[in-house]
């Protein structure tokens, strides 16, 4: 078999696995999330979780990847020693696939809000921006198109492998992205009506609160992490073995919330100052954001026709260094499992989303019919993926490693034999086995009316 591929640097493995959680998840959907579920208390709750379930979630994902050596569905079985656990992989492939499926609608929104800027479209007053966006979301074809361009974007960088493809494009975007939102921050705070934004998300309002939202800020930290898809497991078969895995899981994840954080600091200081309700869903940011875009810099149309190109260039390619993550989820199985070529490989997976886009693209705009449960499509796997898959497979992640996995095993991968964080080892591991996996059996049960 030919030699599995792995991430050239430690600053590669980082950058790459941070590129895959930074994402529309933070800037798209955390602040919509936010904005629906009661502002500063959501974020608190979103906070909690991160660092008390994600960061044990996260590494008990990085030790089956890593130990395992092999794509998700493989390493599960290798590290627990039961094909039984296969399925765990195989739910994390499946999770994937979907929210790959989904997201591509969204970043195809971003590529259209691209080319619209470029084009100067989306300059306009406020009214102008709103029906922008809802008759191009409306629209039969354009949004499909865009999706499926975006997908053929991510399909070619995953063919072209793991360390030229994917941690090239990571370590040269991050940078930027940063850099840009600082920017805007900046910008958006200096808003007239700024101050009435930043209060929403940063003064809780504990009356908020409420079992639903627990488990939205629950299933957002773990879509925002990338973690219950098996796509850190995956990403952690291409580590070395000489990655501090703790170390990794904390830097990504304080990062991926210092970004989210900032996102929410861009949109709803904007969205106070124009008098936009904070809790508008999901087309939160492509109403607000270009009216930052012009109450900010519109004294100099140059630069706010330029900070708008390179904000959707930047948000186009956050969303692909995530969707190239959750590609390669499937694009190993299939290539390791099935013994096909990666190219082959690669077209199921992008042939499978791409039919997953077209149907949620359409139920959000021209065809409304394409409805679950009373809901359109969209909304139906967004929360399927976010609020039961993600939580399970992050919560048989830590299952496994906590219960089946060799003590010593768990102790070798967590310290790199013995090398560092010995003193880490019991709090963590206790984590693994009780915390995570209860408080997230306590989440679903209160959401079910249980406890
Ligand atoms: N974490 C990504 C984001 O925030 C989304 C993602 C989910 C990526 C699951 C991979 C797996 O945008």
């Amino acid at each position: 078999m030919a030699e599995r591929g792995n991430f050239g640097s430690k600053l590669g493995i980082v950058l790459a696995t941070a590129g895959s959680a930074v994402g529309l998840g933070n800037i798209w959907r955390f602040p919509y999330m936010t904005g629906q579920n009661g502002g500063a208390v959501f974020l608190l709750t979103y906070i909690g979780c991160i660092f008390l379930l994600g960061i044990p979630g996260m590494l008990s994902e990085f030790m089956i990847g890593r130990h395992g050596q092999a794509n998700a569905a493989k390493a599960y079985e290798k590290v627990s020693g039961s094909r039984a656990w296969r399925w765990v992989g195989y739910l994390g492939i499946l999770t994937g696939t979907v929210i790959l499926g989904f997201y591509a609608v969204v970043a195809g929104w971003c590529c259209e809000y691209l080319y619209a800027s470029v084009t100067g479209k989306t300059l306009g007053d406020a009214d102008y921006v709103k029906d922008y966006f809802v008759s191009f979301s409306g629209d039969l074809w354009r949004p499909v198109l865009w999706g499926v361009v975006f997908l053929l974007a991510t399909h070619f960088v995953v063919v072209r492998g793991v360390r030229k493809g994917i941690e090239k494009a990571s370590k040269r975007l991050m940078p930027i992205l940063m850099v840009l939102l600082i920017i805007l921050v900046v910008a958006s705070c200096m808003l007239p009506g700024a101050m009435e934004g930043i209060r929403f998300l940063l003064q809780p309002d504990f009356s908020k609160l409420t079992s639903h939202s627990m488990l939205e800020a629950l299933g957002q930290a773990f879509f925002s992490l990338s973690l219950g898809t098996s796509c850190l497991c995956t990403y952690a078969s291409y580590f070395k073995k000489n990655i501090n895995l703790l170390q990794a899981a904390s830097q990504i994840a304080l990062l991926d919330t210092l970004i989210a954080i900032m996102a929410g600091l861009v949109i709803f200081p904007a969205a106070a100052t124009v008098g936009i309700n904070p809790d508008s869903g999901p087309s939160l940011i492509f109403i607000t954001l270009p009216n930052v875009f012009q109450q900010a810099f519109g004294g100099i149309p140059a630069l706010a026709y330029m900070v708008s190109i390179l904000f959707y260039a930047l948000l186009v390619f956050a969303a692909l260094t995530s969707t190239i993550s959750m590609h390669e989820i499937g694009t190993a199985f299939f290539s390791e499992e099935m013994h096909l070529p990666r190219q082959k490989s690669a077209w199921i997976i992008t042939a499978a989303t791409a039919l997953i886009c077209v149907l949620c693209a359409w139920s959000v705009g021209a065809k409304p019919e394409i409805q679950i449960a009373g809901v359109s499509l969209m909304d139906f796997c967004d929360q399927l993926t976010a609020n039961v898959m993600l939580p399970l497979g992050g919560m048989l992640a830590c299952l496994l490693v906590g219960w089946f996995v060799p003590k010593t095993t768990v102790y070798n991968e967590f310290t790199n034999d013995g090398q560092h964080n010995q003193q880490f080892y019991h709090i963590v591991l206790f984590a693994i086995r009780y915390v995570c996996p209860l408080a997230i059996l306590f989440v679903f049960l209160h959401q079910l009316g249980i406890v």
